[in-house]
């Protein structure tokens, strides 16, 4: 996408098509009522009549404006005025992109929320808009063919119309974060949608040696199980156990600072498919398991993002990539493993896989000396029923670290909601014949995984976000969301 800003009048800007707020009340924004004028009065005749009421994410498309360069107006209802925020903000910028994509429409300039700069600002007007402009132009179409591929968006040119030439540059500054990011959330929903006998831990692996061609800031590194097993991942390799795809173990590192700045971490659960393995699931909804390598999907598109962006921060991500199946070499429940940190766990249950294997990783990623180590993980169904699908869910033994994700996550509308870690749900772990065992009953149990990930990330400012119920969303529009690609990006914008 192209993106232009532009503070001129917009009754006078050339464009296919000009986007502008409609509230349910009150005056019309200065310029929804300078095209008005300018078509005399058609919004406002349109409004008297009751055919548009300027309800949130309503749209009416006018043609044959009357104006010259200004062929058609596209009206956003943005709901009452006076409650206008960035939610509110991404939702129009999303109904006037779900509009426009059924159009031949390939240019546009946006006036939404350039009234609003109180609440808003030129340089969200721009970031949220690009980011919520390509979410919502992202199609996922490789397996379709012949009809039933949807035609392609046509939309390539993109202008924010806000009030100043001060502004003209915030906005095309955030359009330009916007857009890096955005490609960081596609790719990540990209990663998420392919089916797993696409999606092995291979295919990661070869996807990540492909981000980094060209970019001399990105260097990839990919373990195979031999050299994991040098490295006693005993943890790890036991949820490969039953898989005829080997496993990888993939490390990114983006240097953007001086060598000697301690990098961020962050460490993506990578289960390319999760049938739960001996502990076998249930078949409803099964399929949804390859989305089970979400929390690694989101470590892949926030590298990208900052490669795009060019952030001058030292940044390591670290993708654990295995398959989770039953077999005849497969990990049984009772079996004991010891993890790389040298604790031993006790396997009860061969379906609490995804934190056997960050365990690892978290123990592997010390070697760097993080600033901060965050890992995101599709970690437990109690998530979902917990948080629902609208927060993440956060746990972390560092308080500071555990505010600025949550600011980080409210600053761009992907939120996080953080859930105790206390010794008293530690001890659900407690084993009999191991150092702990790796479940701890159905009660708490998002906290009870996390309380295992914190035994591994001892002396670590440490944070681990459980995105069962945000990666991805099931139903009608079954798909990965991208997130939490815009709060780890942010998080990461914030350290500069
Ligand atoms: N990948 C799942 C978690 C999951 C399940 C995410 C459903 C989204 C929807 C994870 O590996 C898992 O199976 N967790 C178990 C843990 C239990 C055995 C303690 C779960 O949540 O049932
Ligand atoms: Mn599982
Ligand atoms: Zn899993």
């Amino acid at each position: 996408m192209d993106y232009f800003a532009t503070s001129g009048a917009a009754s006078r800007q050339r464009t296919s098509c000009a986007i502008v707020p409609v509230y349910t009340s009150g005056p019309l924004a200065p310029a929804t009522r300078a095209l008005d004028d300018a078509s005399g009065g058609r919004i406002r005749k349109l409004i008297a009549a009751g055919d548009f009421d300027g309800k949130k994410a309503a749209t009416l498309m006018l043609t044959e404006t009357g104006i010259s360069g200004c062929a058609r107006i596209l009206l956003v209802g943005c709901g009452a005025a006076e409650d206008f925020d960035l939610r509110r903000y991404r939702v129009a910028v999303g109904a006037a992109v779900q509009a426009l994509s059924r159009t031949k429409i390939a240019d546009a300039v946006s006036y939404l929320g350039a009234d609003q700069t109180a609440t808003i600002g030129a340089h969200t007007q721009g970031m949220q808009g690009a980011l919520v402009v390509e979410a919502g132009l992202y199609r996922f179409t490789h397996f379709k063919t012949g009809r039933n591929k949807s035609t392609a968006p046509r939309l390539k040119r993109l202008g924010f119309g806000v009030n100043t030439r001060a502004e003209r540059n915030k906005a095309l500054a955030g359009a330009g974060e916007g857009s890096a990011t955005a490609e960081g959330v596609n790719l990540a929903r990209e990663l998420g949608n392919l089916p797993a006998n696409v999606c092995t831990p291979t295919y990661l692996a070869r996807r990540a040696r492909e981000m980094a061609r060209g970019r001399g800031a990105l260097k990839v590194n990919v373990l195979g199980e031999p050299e994991m097993r040098k490295l006693k991942m005993g943890s790890l390799l036991s949820v490969t156990a039953g898989s005829r795809e080997p496993a990888k173990f993939i490390v990114m590192r983006y240097t953007g600072a001086p060598a000697g700045k301690r990098p961020v971490v962050l460490v993506g659960k990578g289960v390319t498919f999760d049938t739960g393995g001996i502990s076998l699931k249930p078949p409803p909804n099964m399929d949804e398991m390859k989305f089970d390598m979400c929390g690694a999907a989101s470590v892949f598109g926030t590298v990208e993002a900052v490669c795009r962006m060019r952030l001058p921060i030292n940044l390591v991500g670290i993708v654990p990539a295995v398959e989770n199946m039953p077999g005849g070499k497969a990990t049984k429940p009772g079996d004991i493993v010891r993890s790389m940190s040298g604790q031993t766990i006790e396997i009860l249950n061969t379906d609490a896989e995804g934190r056997l294997i960050l365990c690892d990783a978290l123990t592997y990623a010390a070697r760097f000396k993080p600033s901060a180590l965050i890992d995101i993980a599709t970690l437990t169904g109690a998530c979902v029923i917990a948080l629902g699908e609208h927060h993440s869910g956060l746990m972390s033994t560092d308080d500071g670290l555990a505010g600025e994700l949550l600011a980080a996550g409210l600053a761009v509308d992907d939120v996080a909601w953080r859930l105790p870690l206390t010794e008293d749900y530690a001890r659900q772990l407690d084993s009999n014949f191991a150092d702990f065992a790796n479940v701890g009953g159905r009660t708490g149990g998002t906290i009870t995984a996390g309380c295992f990930l914190s035994k591994f990330a001892d002396g670590q400012r440490w944070a681990h976000l459980d995105i069962a119920g945000t990666a991805w969303k099931g139903g009608k529009e079954k798909g990965a969301s991208g997130r939490p690609v815009p709060l780890l990006v942010q998080y990461l914008k914030n350290q500069v």
